[in-house]
Order: C-alpha cells, then structure tokens, then sequence
C-alpha cells in the first residue's frame, strides 16, 4: 500500500504539528498533551521537539497520515524496554492500514535495536485503541488510577507491554 514509515525531523514540523492538532482536538483521551498545549506551541519549541529525534511517521507519498512517539529508556539497565506513545493516524487514514503500518514499523526498528519490551500507557475508556493493541499482541499489566486528569477529572490509565522475547520452540 506504499506506507513509508520513518523518523520526524525538522523538515517535518508543519505537518507534525497539523497531525497533533488535529488528534488532540477530535480524540482527546488519545494525548496527554491538552489542545490548547499543542496550539500555544512555538514553532522553535515544535522544531526542537522534532530534533529529539524520538518522533516516526507513516507517510504515504508526501503526507504524513500517523505519528508515533518512540522513546527507549536511557539507562543500561532498563535499555531492553522501549515505550510507545502519541500514536496518532489521521481520522480519514483509521482503519485503513496505516496504524498497523506504524506499528510494524516501531516493532521491526524495536527488533533492530535488540529491545525486548515494547510499552505503552492508554486511556481505559479508549476502546479502539484498546482492541488496536491488543490486535497486535500487547498484553494488560497494569491499571493506573489517577495518573491523568482532563479538566479535573481523574482518568484511569492502563499500562500495556508487547514481549518480543524469542518464546522457546518458537
Ligand atoms: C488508536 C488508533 C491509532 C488505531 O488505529 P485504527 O486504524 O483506528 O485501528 P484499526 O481500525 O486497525 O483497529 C481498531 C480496532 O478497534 C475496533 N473498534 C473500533 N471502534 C471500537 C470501539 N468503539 N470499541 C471497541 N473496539 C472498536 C475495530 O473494529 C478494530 O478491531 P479489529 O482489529 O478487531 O478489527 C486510531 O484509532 C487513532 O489514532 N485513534 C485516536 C488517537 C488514539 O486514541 N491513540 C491511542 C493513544 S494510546
């Protein structure tokens, strides 16, 4: 289906910051960032974001259609474990495809890197979500009260982790 999935740069960041304000507006409990966060962004702040280089992207051609926040933990001892998240697909690209392709792709580079652990944190009422990653072999560890709050209200989050661990006779 032609879907490149690749790190964001600098070059990326109109696009990014379109994506993210668009996600954060029509899927609220998918972001720990609040709309109004994104949209008081600068565009310096948006470029040194994207300079961390711990933001892919599913493109197809020239548009991007998902971002995907990767971050491996920094410290030797937790360097096996590598967290995921925003993991936004535009709404005219969901059920396409394209999440899959994203999550294909932070799979193999995970894999490429010798990670073992692939981790995430989702809303317990983003039920979409929920099936998308359970789709994809993670598995529930935790349950998180408190952990976000919108608008004052408490939300529960709930901690995933796919193992990507050789099973034996596998
Ligand atoms: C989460 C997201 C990336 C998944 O991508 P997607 O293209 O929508 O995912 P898919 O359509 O491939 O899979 C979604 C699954 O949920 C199912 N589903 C759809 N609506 C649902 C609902 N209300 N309740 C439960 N399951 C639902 C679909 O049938 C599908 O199930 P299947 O895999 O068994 O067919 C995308 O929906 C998205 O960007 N959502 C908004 C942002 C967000 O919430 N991100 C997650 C942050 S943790």
């Amino acid at each position: 289906m032609d879907l490149n999935y690749r790190r964001l740069g600098t070059q990326d960041v109109a696009a990014w910051r379109a994506l993210m304000l668009e996600g954060t507006r029509d899927f609220p409990l998918g972001f720990l960032q609040s709309a109004a966060e994104v949209q008081a962004l600068s565009g310096e702040r948006c470029r040194e974001i994207l300079g961390y280089g711990a933001l892919r992207g599913v493109f197809r051609q020239d548009a991007l259609l998902g971002l995907c926040g990767y971050r491996p933990q920094m410290f030797a001892r937790m360097a096996h474990r590598v967290e995921l998240g925003p993991f936004y697909v535009t709404r005219k690209a969901q059920g396409t495809g394209v999440a899959d392709r994203m999550m294909a792709g932070a799979i193999a580079e995970a894999r490429s890197e010798g990670r073992s652990l692939v981790e995430l944190y989702v809303d317990a009422e983003n039920h979409r979500a929920i099936a998308f990653y359970q789709r994809h072999g993670f598995r529930l560890l935790a349950r998180l009260p408190d952990c976000v709050r919108i608008d004052g209200g408490a939300r529960v989050d709930l901690f995933y982790r796919l193992d990507l661990s050789p099973r034996d006779g596998a």
